[in-house]
């Protein structure tokens, strides 16, 4: 199999495993875009929640919605402002570089679509799966799937940070009788620079306590993933000016550094 099958996962509590299985997809594509290698991506939304499932499906309706039309006239000034950007921008990144983001299938938590979803990962159709799970492993049908994963990178947010429910979820993994698993590591995300000292700490009392390794790159907490232009249809670490046609980093994000490193793990220090 060439598929490589990653999930981010682990405790419960926004640690941000759903918002990084849209971000970091898009911005592995957008790595191979640029040197126009091809890469095909598939995130697989297992988690009951549909975070990624309805922002997609929000996001096709942006491209697709005509302008005028009934509906787009409805919208505010701002929304309709955010529209027509996060289309302009889609097509811009399209004729400059053929851009085209990760799909994405909804797996429902009934016997057929979860066995659905174990043929895709059987079908070794892709470069990359990304799973998104629900925070607890213990909901009905996701054990199926979990044993697909080869590499799990595990999101901790300090300030939700909890050791008992990571306590939990390291035992629950323990449990499971891994035939495909590769490597577990742990990743700051929502990582904030002045509060460096206590995040070194944490990570000491992790390391020490479950032995697995932590990654360099921290993901700094960021205002875009709360923003109205977080979408699943462009690189979250870009900023792309249209007046321009310059796209370059957006300031204080590090979304393409860590992908960097995620896919030295996942690729075994080669390259994208
Ligand atoms: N790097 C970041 N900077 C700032 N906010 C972030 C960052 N990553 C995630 N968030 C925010 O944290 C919240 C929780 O994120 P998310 O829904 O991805 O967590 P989750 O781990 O999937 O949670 P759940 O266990 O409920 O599925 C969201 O409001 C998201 O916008
Ligand atoms: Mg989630």
């Amino acid at each position: 199999m060439k598929q490589k099958v990653i999930g981010i996962m682990g405790q419960k509590g926004g640690a941000g495993k759903s918002t990084l299985t849209n971000i970091i997809p898009n911005e592995i594509l957008f790595k191979y875009s640029k040197r126009k290698k091809d890469c095909k991506i598939l995130v697989l939304d297992v988690d009951t929640q549909r975070s990624n499932s309805d922002l997609r499906e929000r996001d096709v309706d942006i491209l697709k919605m005509e302008i005028p039309s009934p509906f787009y006239d409805g919208l505010d000034k701002d929304d309709q402002e955010q529209v027509r950007l996060m289309r302009t921008k889609f097509q811009f990144l399209n004729a400059k570089y053929g851009w085209k983001p990760y799909e994405l299938k909804t797996v429902e938590m009934e016997p057929n679509s979860i066995n659905r979803g174990i043929e895709i990962l059987n079908s070794d159709g892709y470069d990359f799966v990304f799973l998104d799970f629900p925070g607890t492993l213990d909901q009905e049908g996701t054990g199926d799937l979990i044993e697909y994963v080869q590499y799990m990178f595990i999101p901790t947010a300090k300030n939700t940070y909890d050791i008992n429910s990571l306590t939990r979820f390291i035992e629950q993994i323990n449990d499971i009788k891994w035939e495909r698993l590769e490597s577990i590591v742990f990743f700051f995300n929502k990582f904030e620079k002045i509060k460096d000292r206590q995040y070194n700490k944490v990570q000491t009392e992790i390391v020490q306590r479950f032995g697995y390794p932590f990654m360099r790159n921290r993901i700094n907490k960021t205002s875009i993933v709360e923003s109205d232009y977080y979408n699943s249809l462009l690189p979250m670490s870009l900023n792309i000016n249209l007046n321009t046609q310059e796209v370059y980093p957006l300031a204080g994000v590090n979304f393409s550094q860590f992908t960097d490193e995620l896919l030295e793990i996942v690729n075994h220090n080669n390259k994208a």
